[in-house]
């Protein structure tokens, strides 16, 4: 089984669907760690709850990013960790540590990308007028939110939506998702070949098609 990090930044509930999840005997993954760079972060009891070695790496305590991220290199070389789900973890990382990661490291962002990167994604969607909001699960690359895409699910935005109201449609669809979205990339069925996704299904394009 390959052995998953959790990164995360608050509640965690990503992070919580993710180890139900790989509760499951023939989950290809196991989490063997859940890291956290804000201490206070409800998560982490979750974790430990359920048995999950839990830290926190609290950002403040290091001069730069590049520091603060040579610490969690540190935590998951000694947890022999082969993947890494960022679940709703709020920092951004060094090109080197991202680099580092590359086609080994996961992202679940609220909104179908390319649209709405960054933060407030669903007061973004309802600014935008669409019709149609999500989730998304990506590989991390060192521009934001702009990875490969694993896996999406989509919501539909109601007459009068709410911002909070839409969050939480979006929400019960990130749970479903992430978790499957990992099964494919853990288990060998989706992964990052030349800067973009490779399913087990795709057949390699013959030389000088498309
Ligand atoms: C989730 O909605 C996740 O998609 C989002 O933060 C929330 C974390 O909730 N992530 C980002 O915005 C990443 N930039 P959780 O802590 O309950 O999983």
């Amino acid at each position: 089984k390959m052995r998953v990090a959790i990164l995360i930044s608050g509640r965690g509930s990503n992070m919580v669907s993710l180890i139900e999840a790989a509760r499951a005997p023939d989950f290809p993954a196991e989490i063997v760690l859940v890291l956290s760079n804000r201490p206070e972060a409800g998560g982490l009891a979750h974790a430990a709850a359920a048995g999950i070695p839990a830290r926190a790496v609290d950002h403040r305590a290091y001069p730069d990013r590049a520091a603060f991220d040579a610490a969690l290199q540190a935590e998951l070389e000694a947890a022999r960790v082969d993947l890494v789900c960022l679940a709703g973890f709020m920092r951004i990382f060094t090109p080197g540590f991202v680099e580092a990661w590359a086609g080994r490291m996961l992202n679940i962002h609220p909104s179908l990308l390319p649209l709405f990167r960054g933060t407030h994604t669903h007061e973004q969607a309802l600014a935008a007028g669409v019709r149609l909001h999500g989730c998304t699960v990506h590989f991390v690359v060192p521009e934001l939110d702009a990875g490969p895409i694993v896996a999406q699910a989509a919501v539909p935005v109601m007459p009068g939506d709410h911002p909070v109201a839409l969050a939480a449609r979006v929400i019960v669809e990130e749970h479903r998702l992430y978790p499957a979205a990992l099964a494919l990339v853990a288990g060998g069925r989706a992964r990052l070949a030349e800067g973009r996704v490779m399913f087990a299904a795709d057949v390699p394009p013959a030389e000088g098609a498309l």
